[in-house]
């Protein structure tokens, strides 16, 4: 037990989780399994080769609750893993709320963010099978960087599709992609059949994950050696973001607490999944039923508040299995806010399903009141958060000043997914008042959501 203020929590290397958790072991009933796109029949193991290697394939699958982190992940891992858990003093003593404030901080890393948590395992799975060349897409950009950074570590090319408006919108994050040897393309492109037919429709797209997920499909599917990475959404990417909560629980025991509230930013589901699922484990098993664990989405990609929970395609085009999740359409093309790693028309199908059934709740803001939060939070706490990031910290306020109202004592902790030094522009939009706030209509939502397949059976 601590009984002074600590501002942070720190693990020492050696106390690096050497598993990672599978949530599927502890559902009470099993996730509808993805079908195939085609027949609308269940899909297995072999159908996701032509562009998984068989090692990712399997933990997408796997019912087994803990899964080992293999040592040579865990040598990259160690660059800046662990990551610190902080108590954000400064911004409750702002805020004079009873509550404390912690957030875990995985801005830390090379790329920036938590992706690397995936990225470095999923590129060590397709180098181990002799894959030379991973193809992606990326939305805000931090995926593609981490990609391109774990690709580097494990000398593999790396091709990224990157979302038209990030594209134009972070011209530095495309350098740093390529600094760590990537090639990286405007989305949609002309080189593949998925751009050409969106390019025909709509010359000027800011285009949009699910286009470019298309992309990076088609392009790994039609290319010798060539295996596709997604960054987010599916089973093993969630199960790679574990080592956060993992961590977290550590951190946690350390300081003889337990959190009351989890809230983290939701684009396909990673990072918020990562860190919450540890914890949720308790609520599955009864050991903390008022466990609150809250989603953080865009009102403008507002895929849990607003979509809704069916079978639907992961990418624009059909192209991919369809996945039972919370979703807005795979034809939804959001608007070009700057958050653009939540510009997701779906999500992870476990966080999906955990939504569905009550486990987890979400809310959604708009742009401009997540940028007055993440400017209070870099004046008080120093850290200049991600867009998405800002969503968690916006959500975090909102629970403290609640706690203030109530005069509760709560312990809230919020997942920041990573820093924002690339997306100033974002920043600078919000002080010179230019950014515009969206609330995605409802009607649009109707008509996105009559582009997907009935599939009238449960399987
Ligand atoms: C910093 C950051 N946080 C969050 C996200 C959202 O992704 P996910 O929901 O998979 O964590 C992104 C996506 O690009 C991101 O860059």
């Amino acid at each position: 037990m601590i009984s002074m203020q600590k501002t942070k929590i720190i693990l020492d290397e050696n106390e690096m989780p050497k598993k990672w958790y599978n949530i599927q072991a502890d559902l009470k009933t099993p996730l509808d399994p993805p079908l195939n796109p085609q027949t609308k029949q269940p899909i297995g193991p072999d159908d996701l080769k032509q562009i998984f290697p068989m090692g990712l394939i399997k933990q997408e699958v796997s019912l087994d609750r803990y899964i080992k982190i293999p040592e040579k992940v865990r040598d990259i891992y160690r660059i800046w893993r662990p990551t610190p858990l902080y108590r954000a003093i400064k911004l409750e003593k702002f805020l004079k709320t009873p509550a404390k404030i912690y957030y875990k901080w995985e801005g830390v890393s090379p790329p920036g963010s938590h992706k690397p948590n995936s990225a470095v395992a999923q590129a060590y799975f397709n180098m181990k099978e002799g894959i030379e060349k991973l193809v992606t897409e990326t939305g805000a950009g931090q995926w593609g960087s981490a990609l391109s950074f774990a690709c580097q570590k494990f000398n593999l090319k790396c091709r990224v599709y990157m979302v038209k408006c990030s594209y134009d919108q972070k011209p530095y994050r495309r350098i740093l992609m390529e600094n760590w040897g990537a090639e990286v393309l405007s989305s949609p492109t002309n080189f593949t059949n998925s751009g050409r037919e969106i390019l025909k429709k709509n010359q000027n797209t800011s285009g949009s994950l699910g286009i470019s997920i298309s992309e990076a499909v088609e392009d790994a599917a039609t290319h010798e050696n060539t295996n596709y990475a997604l960054g987010s959404v599916l089973n093993h990417v969630v199960l790679h973001q574990t080592i956060i909560g993992l961590e977290l629980k550590k951190q946690f025991e350390i300081l003889g607490e337990y959190p009351d509230i989890i809230c983290g930013c939701v684009g396909g589901g990673s990072n918020f999944s990562g860190t919450s699922f540890p914890f949720l484990r308790d609520k599955i098993l009864g050991k903390k039923p008022d466990l609150k664990i809250i989603s953080v989405e865009p009102l403008a990609c507002p895929t849990l508040t607003r979509g809704e929970f069916r079978y639907d395609f992961g990418d624009s085009a059909g192209l991919t299995p369809l996945l039972k999740m919370y979703t807005l359409g795979h034809s939804f093309v959001p608007p070009a806010i700057h958050a653009g790693g939540l510009r997701y028309h779906g999500d992870s199908p476990l966080l999906s399903k955990l939504t569905k059934e009550g486990y987890m709740q979400a809310l959604a803001y708009y742009q401009n009141e997540v940028f007055e939060a993440a400017t209070l939070f870099a004046r008080t706490e120093g850290f200049v958060v991600a867009p998405e990031s800002a969503h968690a910290v916006k959500a975090a306020i909102d629970l403290a000043r609640m706690c203030k109202y109530n005069n509760e004592k709560k312990i809230i902790l919020f997942g920041n997914s990573g820093h924002g030094y690339f997306d100033l522009s974002a920043y600078e939009a919000y002080y010179s008042k230019k950014m515009q706030d969206f609330s995605y209509p409802k009607v649009l939502i109707k008509n996105g959501l009559k582009t997907i397949p009935i599939i009238k059976a449960t399987v």
